[in-house]
């Protein structure tokens, strides 16, 4: 038994679906815009679709409902992500879209450098692991133990 197991989940710290809502509505702001990145979602221009999956994905792995599992089954990231180039410069590219979203949402709030750490922690290795250009099956070996 260890303090994790009953620490608040980051879902419920950070305000529940609202705060992931939002989160991912500046993301999508910023990948409208981005010409590399926009024409490669399937709906586009329409990102409402992308929007809920994200949304439901990203309450799911900080500890909220399992809606995103109950819609559309186990992640399978990397799978999922098969269709399109994910190379250092799409990875690049929805990094800096997500941290300029954490930035906006995070800021003003008194637990905002905190939970902008954590949110980043994931996110970057995350991206780097959805990397499916190298010909590797997993491109960074040492994905989630840093
Ligand atoms: C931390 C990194 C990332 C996470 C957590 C993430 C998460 C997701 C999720 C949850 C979905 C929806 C899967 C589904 O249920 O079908 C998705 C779809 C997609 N992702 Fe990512 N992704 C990441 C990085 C990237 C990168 C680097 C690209 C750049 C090419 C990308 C492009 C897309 C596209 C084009 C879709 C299809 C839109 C959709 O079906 O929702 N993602 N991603």
């Amino acid at each position: 038994m260890t303090s994790e197991s009953t620490a608040p989940s980051l879902f419920f710290r950070a305000g529940g679906q609202p705060f992931f809502d939002q989160l991912v509505g500046v993301f999508y702001e910023g990948i409208s815009t981005d010409d590399l990145l926009a024409p490669l979602y399937p709906d586009f221009p329409d990102f409402e679709p992308a929007k809920h999956r994200l949304s439901l994905f990203l309450a799911q792995y900080w500890g909220g409902p399992t809606t995103y599992m109950e819609e559309r089954g186990h992640p399978r990231l990397r799978m999922r992500h098969f269709p399109f180039h994910v190379g250092p410069l799409e990875r690049d590219r929805w990094l800096l879209h997500m941290a300029t979203a954490v930035e906006r949402v995070c800021a003003g709030r008194a637990d905002g450098a905190e939970l902008a750490d954590e949110l980043m922690g994931y996110f970057v290795p995350a991206a780097e692991h959805l990397r499916n250009d190298t010909g590797l099956p997993i491109t960074s070996a040492g994905y989630g133990k840093s």
